[in-house]
């Protein structure tokens, strides 16, 4: 899931490992710099010696074990700093470290010619210049999926949970399986609760009464196998680690936990390798029919069995390949066309509406208000859905409707055309990595595959027409 009010801006935004308030600006005070170094005798002490010869003073110096590499070291440190000293270190600390994160102490954004310098991370360097830096290949998604912006293991004063301490402590307990997770680990398997598994049967059971009139047809057709592979029913709360294995075998999508909200960057270019971000935890027992944020009742029930469908598979891995290495306002573009599709989205089906945007098919109440006489309804059309305002926390002002997922998906492609970037992406699935199409090298290599391809056609039509002709 994502945080619509975040900007891609957020990616540059400053944290410390313990997400602490920051505070102070960045002419001369307070910053945060997070490096890696490998796990060798002595490199510490090197490392703190450039902050010596650059008289930069340290404020708090703090370690953890690397989540990227389980062999290095992050090294968190607070200095003291001006713009100048700061542009020496970090060169300095570029030719020997890793460096992770950088940040002044206010969390504003740095000035762009430090923003030049400080993208000095060795895995998440941008080696397009001027265009942000987004995965490569599906592992790169450990490098951004612990982005998390909002709630996560905190909550805000007004969520159901706020005050509930054993809750709280649950919610913490999600979240560190969500950072510890690294790509192609099985998910862990949760033992819920018999609150949790209630509050989910109340969720299960309301929902169900209303899917057979207005759920759409795919939606309708991939339950049942989620009954019968994933355990799905009404005192059962299916695993992460189950229905990623029966998406792979329905769709090539695979499940990743997340702790919370991520930014529409990071949760875009999640989609761009047929990965969907998945929350774990159960919404509070109080409010069994309402969530301020999405939780594994709204992952497994709204979006799990349209994700299990090919054609929205590929709609949705389609938006994401788009996101990446776009502009800040071209991502959110794309992140509005998305909350207008995957999540609240509309189609006509028997000359009749159908829902299959997750936030409806998990939510009692604006399923029945979006199906209803009162909800505005309109074509979908990337160009105009692109600058709708969404809405958090009523019912959205209006509702786009398209005919079939592989018109939304023709729709979004002509769309994806008219953003501004200076390359075209390539996805591939043997190495589930994606390629930049940019020289004649990688373009003739994939023409390469699409005559081999076309080969295999053309000889499937022959051998299909001489059957025909034995008839
Ligand atoms: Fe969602």
């Amino acid at each position: 899931m994502y945080a619509r009010k975040s900007e891609g801006k957020e990616l540059r935004r400053g944290r410390s490992l313990d997400n602490r308030t920051v505070s102070s600006s960045f002419g001369r005070g307070s910053t945060t710099i997070i490096f890696t170094l490998k796990n060798e005798v002595g490199g510490l002490i090197k490392a703190l010696k450039l902050f010596q010869e650059k008289h930069v003073n340290l404020i708090h110096i703090e370690s953890r074990k690397s989540k990227r590499r389980n062999s290095d070291f992050e090294i968190f440190v607070d200095c003291d700093t001006d713009h100048e000293q700061f542009k020496e270190l970090t060169e300095l600390l570029r030719k020997h470290t890793d460096i992770v994160e950088i940040s002044p102490f206010d969390g504003s954004a740095l000035p762009e010619d430090v923003i030049s310098q400080v993208c000095v991370c060795l895995d998440c360097v941008s080696d397009v210049p001027g265009v942000p830096w987004f995965p490569k290949k599906i592992s790169d998604l450990d490098l951004c999926a612990n982005r998390v912006l909002m709630y996560g293991s905190e909550l805000d004063a007004d969520h159901p949970g706020f005050k509930d301490n054993i809750y709280r402590k649950r919610r913490q307990y999600f979240s560190d399986l969500a950072v510890n997770y690294k790509h192609g680990e099985p998910i862990p398997r949760v033992d819920y609760t018999a609150e949790e598994v209630r509050t989910w049967g109340v969720v299960f059971r309301e929902l169900h009464k209303l899917y057979p009139s207005h759920a759409c047809r795919e939606y309708l057709k991939n339950l049942p196998l989620l009954t019968k592979y994933c355990k799905y029913s009404e005192d059962n709360i299916p695993q992460l680690e189950d229905v990623s294995h029966f998406l792979k075998e329905c769709s090539g999508f695979i499940i990743r936990p997340v702790a919370g909200y991520l930014s529409p960057r990071d949760f875009l270019a999640g989609l761009a390798f047929r990965v969907f971000h998945c929350t774990q935890y159960v919404r509070h027992s109080s409010e069994p029919l309402y969530t301020p944020e999405p939780d594994t009742c709204h992952e497994l029930l709204g979006h799990v069995p349209l994700l299990a469908e090919p054609s929205f598979a590929q709609f949705s891995q389609e938006l994401g390949l788009a996101s990446l290495g776009a502009s800040d306002d071209d991502v959110n573009k794309l992140a509005t066309c998305y909350f207008f599709t995957v999540e609240f989205g509309l189609c006509k089906q028997d000359g009749r509406l159908r829902a299959y945007g997750a936030g409806l098919l998990s939510s009692v109440s604006e399923l029945q208000h979006a199906l209803s006489s009162s909800a505005n309804i309109f074509p979908f059309d990337p160009t105009v859905t692109c600058n709708q305002e969404c809405m958090i926390t009523t019912f959205q002002h209006v509702y786009y409707v398209a005919d079939s997922f592989e018109e939304a998906k023709n729709k979004m492609r002509e769309f994806a055309k008219t953003l501004r970037r200076p390359f075209t992406i390539r996805y591939d699935p043997y190495t589930q990595s994606v390629d930049i199409l940019e020289d004649t090298n990688n373009i003739n290599s994939m023409v390469k595959d699409i005559r081999h391809e076309l080969d295999i056609v053309e000889d499937a039509l022959n051998r299909l027409s001489k059957k025909l002709q034995s008839l």
